[in-house]
């Protein structure tokens, strides 16, 4: 396993399963449900700075990596407009990169452009964690989603999967051509014996590059156009927002978009076991009165993104 100290996390596919286990692992360190005392890591970090620099809108990553980082005893700079900056005044990119990584130890960004990310790390010097680059990647949110996963497996049959990865079903549903979050959660699932069902109308199928990834490792798979009257076997299902900026022909989008609503109805699945997961922000994909139910956990999946965070500012920094 290479060492995290210093190292950019850009994109899930740089990550080994060993690897990702550490860092699930090392986020229990900062779980309340895993650590019952003080947890006392306000040190951690202190006298280093996180600098945020979100060129894209966002609520979960932004405030958890400034909460994470806040947690762990870092200072924070950083901007969430852009325009505010001297950007504003022309100054391009990667010169407003290299000014931040001269006044920071870690650089967290968002930026609608696919490979942002990447092209900060290639002119910063210090360790840049993508939260997220357009329809590319967002590594943080799929550790996240595993963790929440492992989190909450419950026990098979015979109670030896209890907080494990493998073995369980996880449906991943609605938006399949164009969401990055159900692509690298795909392929992260496919390094542990996941059993994955793909639910979307047939113009938003996963693309095949991510199927051939999983016959070539042998990963069981199916693939349905509709939500079946029964879910028996499915642990999680990961519910995503049908894209509706994606579409060309609105009139498609139309025709489509409310065959993947999950309205009041589905509590009876929820009722039988099926835990609801979705990486938010949500518009009308899920209906609210779902909310109080035990098994819809999309708020503590957003949670758990904080002790990911906190794990994987301690890790690039050496801290841990
Ligand atoms: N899930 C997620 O990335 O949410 P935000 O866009 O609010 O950060």
């Amino acid at each position: 396993m290479k060492s995290f100290k210093g190292r950019d996390i850009i994109d899930i596919n740089d990550f080994s399963k060993e690897e990702l286990l550490f860092i699930l692992k090392t986020a229990k360190k900062f779980d309340p449900a895993f650590v019952k005392k003080d947890r006392s890591n306000y040190t951690l970090a202190q006298g280093k700075i996180a600098a945020v620099l979100f060129f894209e809108q966002s609520t979960r990553t932004e405030q958890s990596f400034r909460s994470a980082a806040q947690k762990i005893g870092m200072g924070i700079i950083g901007f969430n407009d852009p325009e505010s900056t001297s950007i504003h005044k022309g100054e391009s990119f990667s010169d407003t990169i290299r000014i931040m990584d001269s006044y920071a130890d870690v650089l967290i960004i968002r930026h609608p452009r696919a490979g942002a990310a990447k092209e900060a790390a290639d002119v910063a010097q210090i360790p840049v964690i993508n939260a997220g680059d357009g329809p590319n990647q967002h590594p943080t949110q799929t550790m996240l989603d595993l963790y929440t996963m492992m989190k909450e497996a419950g026990p098979a049959p015979d109670g030896a999967r209890a907080g494990k990865l493998d073995g369980i079903t996880v449906a991943l549903m609605g938006d399949l051509k164009y969401g990055r979050t159900v692509h690298a959660l795909s392929i992260a699932l496919s390094h542990f014996n996941v059993k994955q069902i793909f639910i979307s109308h047939p113009s938003l199928a996963m693309p095949d590059e991510y199927l051939k990834i999983l016959k070539e490792k042998k990963r069981e798979f199916k693939v349905w156009d509709k939500l079946p009257e029964d879910l028996k076997g499915v642990d999680f299902l990961y519910q995503t927002r049908v894209q509706k900026e994606r579409f060309i022909n609105l009139s498609q989008y139309k025709k489509i978009k409310d065959k993947f609503i999950l309205d009041a109805s589905f509590k009876e699945y929820l009722d039988k076991g099926v835990k609801l997961m979705h990486p938010l922000p949500r518009v009308n994909e899920m209906d609210s009165s779902l909310d109080a139910h035990p098994n819809a956990i999309y708020f503590q999946q957003a949670r758990n993104g904080l002790y990911i965070r906190e794990a994987l500012l301690s890790l690039v920094l050496g801290r841990l």
